[in-house]
C-alpha cells in the first residue's frame, strides 16, 4: 500500500464495495448492520459481468482502473472488493495502487473445515475461483484433512443477477447447476465462494436433498471492516462533515433505466443515487 501520511480522509467518507454485478450487496448488507453510521458507495462492473470467466490479466487491470478512477474522484476512505473471483487475483496490485485500507472478500474455506463433521466440504464458486492458485493454497493450509468438492459455475451467478432483476428463479436450473454437491452424502457443509451466492441462500435450503451447511464470508468481512474503521478512529469525528448528497451512491459501468427492478433492488440496499462510470472514465 502507498504510504498514507498525506491523506486527508474525511471522518464520514463513504466505504466503497465493488463487484462484477449485484453479489457485492450480500456483503454490503453485513456492513450496513455492523456500521450503520458508515455510508457506502457501491460499484457494479456490470459492463464487463460476469468477472468469472475473465483472463486473470485483464482483471487485474480493469478492477485496479475502475478502483483508482473512483478513489481519485471521491474521498473513499476504505475500498472492499466484494468479490471472490477478483480478490483472489487483484488484491496484492490493488493495495500497491491504492493508499486506502482494501478488505478482499475470499471463500470462507478455514470456517467450513472447522464446521464439517464429515471433513467433506464443497466450494460453491465462479470457474475462476475455483481454479486459483490462491485457492488450492487456501485449501492445503486450512482444509488439509478435508475432502474438498469444487463446482464452479457462471450459471449459478446468472440466476442471482436475474433474481435481483425481478426475475423468479427457477429451482430446476438451480439444481441442475449445482447438482455435483448434493451426489455424495458425506458432504455436510458448503462454501458459497461467489458473493452472488447468499442472494440465492433460500432457494438453495430449497432444493438442498438433506441439511447442508452454507458458510459464506459476510459476517467476517463487515467485522474486519469495523476493525478497520475503528483503528483508524474515522468514524469518530463531528457529523458535520458529512455532505448527505455524497452518500449511498452506486456506480455502474453500463446504463440501466432508473425504473428497472435492477434499480429497485440497489434501492432496497439503501442505494438511492445512481450514477455511471463510462468507459472514458475508467
Ligand atoms: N460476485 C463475484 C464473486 O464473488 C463474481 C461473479 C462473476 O462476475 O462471475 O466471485
Amino acid at each position: 500500500m502507498k504510504p498514507a501520511t498525506d491523506i486527508n480522509i474525511q471522518p464520514h467518507a463513504p466505504v466503497l464495495v465493488m463487484d462484477s454485478g449485484v453479489g457485492g450487496l450480500s456483503i454490503a448488507e453485513h456492513i450496513r448492520k455492523t456500521c450503520p453510521d458508515t455510508p457506502l458507495f457501491y460499484l457494479a462492473d456490470n459492463g464487463a459481468f460476469p468477472y468469472g470467466d475473465k483472463d486473470e490479466s485483464w482483471l487485474v487491470a480493469r478492477v485496479v482502473q475502475l478502483a483508482e478512477t473512483l478513489v481519485s474522484q471521491y474521498p473513499i476512505k476504505l475500498l472492499v472488493l466484494g468479490c471472490n473471483t477478483a480478490s483472489t487475483v487483484v488484491l496484492p496490485a490493488l493495495r500497491e495502487a491504492l493508499s486506502i485500507p482494501v478488505v478482499g472478500v475470499v471463500p470462507a474455506i478455514k470456517p467450513a473445515a472447522a464446521l464439517s463433521q464429515n471433513a467433506h466440504i464443497g466450494l460453491l464458486a465462479t470457474p475462476g475461483t475455483v481454479s486459483r492458485s490462491y485457492t488450492n493454497q487456501l485449501i492445503s493450509d486450512h482444509a488439509p484433512h478435508c475432502e474438498v468438492t469444487r463446482v464452479g459455475s457462471t450459471e449459478v451467478v446468472r440466476i442471482a443477477e436475474e433474481k435481483l432483476e425481478g426475475k423468479s428463479v427457477d429451482l430446476n436450473r438451480l439444481q441442475q447447476a449445482v447438482a455435483p454437491l448434493f451426489e455424495t452424502e458425506s458432504l455436510d457443509t458448503v462454501v458459497l465462494g461467489c458473493t452472488h451466492f447468499p442472494l440465492l441462500l433460500d432457494e438453495l435450503k430449497e432444493i438442498q436433498p438433506r441439511p447442508i451447511l452454507w458458510v459464506d464470508s459476510g459476517a467476517a468481512i463487515a467485522r474486519r471492516v469495523a476493525m478497520l474503521l475503528s483503528q483508524k478512529g474515522v468514524n469518530s469525528a463531528s457529523p458535520e462533515a458529512q455532505d448527505p448528497t455524497d452518500h449511498n451512491i452506486v456506480f455502474l459501468t453500463r446504463e440501466v433505466s432508473p425504473d428497472s427492478a435492477l434499480m429497485r433492488s440497489f434501492n432496497r440496499s439503501g442505494f438511492d443515487q445512481l450514477r455511471i462510470l463510462s468507459p472514458a472514465d475508467a
